[in-house]
């Protein structure tokens, strides 16, 4: 955490939810008081289905609402894609692009991640960009050329620090209740710095780069004080409000 980069606590309900899930965005808009919205940005990023829905459920709050992927193009003959412009028409603000699961499930890229990033800024869209190593990498010791590897070619050159959230997760720590040591992340968060420094300039310094991978409300403290740790990244214990307002409340 820094002085200069606000906090983000963001859920990833990756392929959960429905409507009568509204009540759990409801009771987040609800928690998200005052206290917690002076230190700390929230997102949620229900499935598709249930965008329109938790815009309205968290209407009278400062809880942001994302998606979870996008398409390139803007509109077209793409059975079943779902384009920036979409997302945000139905009241998104940001979209999660090149998470491992969709990386490993339908083959994306390195590029494709870059030109989702871009069709997310196209339709005015934050992107929350992955990158990760899987345990392989880690164990054959290139946890951070692959990572290195990764933000250069998934993140596109007009990355601001309004625009763009990195998000390092290790494939192997997710959903498993595994988690890296808070030395591990600081590490890697630092690597990728490092790479958004080259790239950026000073402005480097104003992104946030996230954690995610098992974070609980029992382990998030010792990892979001750690150096370059901006944030989390959370997927199951996003889907309860109170594990993910107790996340939220490690930064009061
Ligand atoms: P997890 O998922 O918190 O359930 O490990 C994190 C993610 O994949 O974003």
């Amino acid at each position: 955490m820094s002085a200069e980069r606000r906090p983000l606590v963001a859920g990833n309900w990756k392929m959960n939810g429905l409507r009568d899930s509204a009540a759990e965005i409801r009771a987040i808009a609800d928690g998200y008081d005052a206290a917690l919205a002076a230190r700390v940005d929230l997102l949620i990023c229900p499935p598709a289905t249930l965008l329109a829905t938790a815009v309205v459920e968290s209407d009278h709050s400062a809880l942001r609402i994302g998606a979870q992927d996008c398409h390139m193009k803007a509109s077209g003959a793409h059975t079943g894609d779902l384009s920036a412009e979409m997302l945000a028409d139905a009241g998104a603000t940001a979209v999660i692009v090149g998470h491992s699961e969709r990386r490993a499930d339908h083959h994306e890229s390195d590029e494709m991640v870059w030109e989702k990033a871009e069709a997310a800024w196209r339709a005015g869209l934050m992107a929350v960009v992955c990158v990760g190593e899987t345990e392989a990498q880690r164990q054959a010791g290139h946890c951070h050329a692959v990572v290195a590897r990764q933000v250069r070619g998934s993140v596109p050159d007009a990355a601001t620090p309004e625009n763009l959230v990195v998000a390092y997760e290790p494939v192997w720590a997710i959903g498993t209740g595994l988690v890296p040591t808070a030395e591990d992340v600081a590490e890697v968060h630092g690597v990728i710095r490092a790479v958004l420094k080259e790239r950026f300039g000073a402005a480097a310094q104003g992104m946030r780069i996230l954690y995610g991978g098992s974070v609980k409300p029992d382990n998030v403290g010792a990892l979001l004080g750690a150096a370059d740790v901006d944030g989390a990244l959370v997927g199951g214990a996003s889907l309860k409000s109170s594990d993910f307002l107790a996340i939220a409340r490690a930064y009061l």
